[in-house]
């Protein structure tokens, strides 16, 4: 099968920083992955990369074989590629269902040429479709800079989810939430992903999360793939336990 995602000799460096050394990755689509490594292992940078917000120094990305390099973000998403970031981009002052009709609209806006656009009702229908399926229809009226943090993060992600793209970039999804509320995002989304049998690539710190939802994890260290594999595998691996997960190593 054609990978949805390929990377080749992906490499780039700020300044003295090298943040991708060498990165080779093969995503199959509609698999969940994710993606864990020490702060400033790069993986940010990656998504970066992928999503068209930094330009690789050299490499490549190709998206269902297409080469990616070069394009900019706008054109990017326009290839079906969605995207949240560690800190939700949202506008304070819309409430959750304004929030998500403005990316719909705005995705009805960038279709064809003589692309009929569609009525206010039926964008209104569509936002309460997502509202619903991310369990926010008690926040459809709430201002998006007075919702809980958690709240936040889903709305963000309904909001990449309007856009219906094939692949889905999420940069620490569950970051600054209670451990608890981590698994109620996780499932929304991941349910959300399976459903539509959408791509995802996930940044996350919690190895719990990381163990329930990949299909295959990556581990980066210093800007290279140190593994990729089966959660089991990535998870017990002697590596990724001292250097990444940072746990003693058992005495003998
Ligand atoms: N725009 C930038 N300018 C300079 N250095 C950067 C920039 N973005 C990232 N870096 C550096 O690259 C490395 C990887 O960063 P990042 O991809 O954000 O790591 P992660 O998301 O894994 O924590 C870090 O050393 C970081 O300081
Ligand atoms: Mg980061």
């Amino acid at each position: 099968m054609e990978p949805a995602i390929r990377t080749r000799n992906l490499m780039k460096s700020f300044g003295a920083v090298v943040a991708a050394r060498d990165v080779n990755v093969d995503i199959l689509p509609g698999t969940i992955s994710g993606l864990i490594g020490t702060n400033g292992a790069g993986k940010t940078t990656f998504i970066n990369m992928l999503t068209g917000y930094l330009r690789p120094d050299s490499g490549s990305i190709t998206l269902d074989g297409t080469e990616i390099v070069g394009l900019t973000s706008r054109e990017i998403t326009r290839l079906g590629v969605a995207r949240s970031f560690q800190i939700p981009q949202l506008f304070n002052t819309l409430s959750a269902i304004e929030s998500l009709e403005l990316a719909l609209a705005a995705q009805q806006a960038r279709g064809l040429r003589g692309f009929a656009l569609v009525s206010e009702d039926e964008l209104e229908a569509r936002a309460v479709e997502l509202l619903k399926e991310f369990g926010l229809e008690g926040f459809a009226n709430s201002l998006a800079g007075t919702l809980p943090e958690g709240i936040r993060k889903l709305l963000d992600i309904a909001i990449a989810m309007a856009r219906s793209p094939r692949v889905l970039f999420l940069d620490e999804p569950t970051s600054g939430v209670a451990a608890e509320e981590k698994f109620a995002i996780m499932d929304r989304v991941i349910a959300a992903a399976r459903h539509t049998g959408l791509t995802v690539l996930f940044v996350e710190h919690d190895m719990e999360i990381v163990r329930r939802y990949s299909d295959r994890v990556l581990a980066f260290f210093e800007g290279r793939v140190l593994i990729d594999d089966k959660p089991d595998v990535v998870l017990s691996d002697t590596q990724v336990r001292t250097l990444i997960i940072g746990e003693e190593p058992a005495h003998a």
